[in-house]
């Protein structure tokens, strides 16, 4: 039983795009998997199939009704902000102890591999106190940080690595997930972080089209998920 918690250095570097993949990815290899994505900011009632939850459940093979939607994704918030200013838009504020206890069940009731989705990027703000950082040090959870391949991106990358290293969590995998229209080449990118973070497995991830699979990708941080 495996749970990892798939966290990145900010908003739209493609946590859920890679978390599907994964799902998809294990279970065409007969693999047991799960997913929660316990926070959703940014959520539309109407719109769930297109939600970071309903992409996730299609790649379970379940549909997106608000049933399944209300128990994977238990805190939910409507503007498309990160959770402390949207929770607060609706009076209201994300129970930090309820989000940990909430993961603490989920990573219990699993019988395979749990992928559990962070919100934003690292040091997002979950409430006046937490950030998604101190989430995942809560959880003590082997991290898949997921990164892009856009100019800027290997300072930020390093400072995620740097964080999360001095909270002592383990990372299982790197993945840089390539950035459309970037103008700083993948394999760069791949080299100049191979060179400042030797221990860390790197994994690039191109940008993929209808039905392309990434020529190995998944399969290859599956592998490194154990
Ligand atoms: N490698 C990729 N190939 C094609 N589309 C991608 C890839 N990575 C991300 N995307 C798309 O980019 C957008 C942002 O990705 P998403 O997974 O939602 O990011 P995050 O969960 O980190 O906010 C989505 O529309 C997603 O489908
Ligand atoms: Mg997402």
């Amino acid at each position: 039983m495996t749970a990892i918690f798939i966290t990145g250095t900010g908003t739209d570097v493609g946590k859920t795009f890679i978390a599907a993949g994964l799902i998809r990815t294990l279970r065409s290899a007969g693999r047991p998997v799960g997913g929660v994505k316990p926070v959703a900011t940014g959520f539309d009632p109407a719109a769930l199939a297109d939600s970071d939850t309903g992409i996730l459940l299609a790649a379970l093979g379940r549909p997106s009704t608000l049933a399944e939607i209300e128990r994977m994704s238990p805190f939910r918030f409507a503007a498309p902000l990160a959770p402390d200013m949207a929770a607060k838009r609706e009076n209201r504020s994300l129970d930090f102890d309820a989000l940990v206890d909430f993961c603490r069940r989920a990573i219990a009731s699993n019988n395979g591999t749990l992928l559990i989705e962070g919100v934003g990027g690292v040091m997002v703000p979950l409430d006046e106190r937490h950030t998604v950082l101190d989430w995942m040090a809560a959880l003590d959870l082997p991290l898949l940080v997921v990164a892009g391949s856009y100019l800027g991106s290997i300072s930020h990358t390093l400072t995620c690595l740097d964080v999360v290293a001095r909270r002592g969590l383990a990372i299982k995998a790197l993945v840089i997930n390539e950035t459309p229209a970037s103008t700083v080449p993948m394999s760069d990118t791949m080299a100049t972080l191979a060179q400042f973070a030797p221990d860390i497995a790197i994994v690039p991830l191109p940008r993929l089209s209808g039905a392309a699979t990434g020529d190995g990708a998944f399969e290859k941080i599956a592998t490194l998920l154990g």
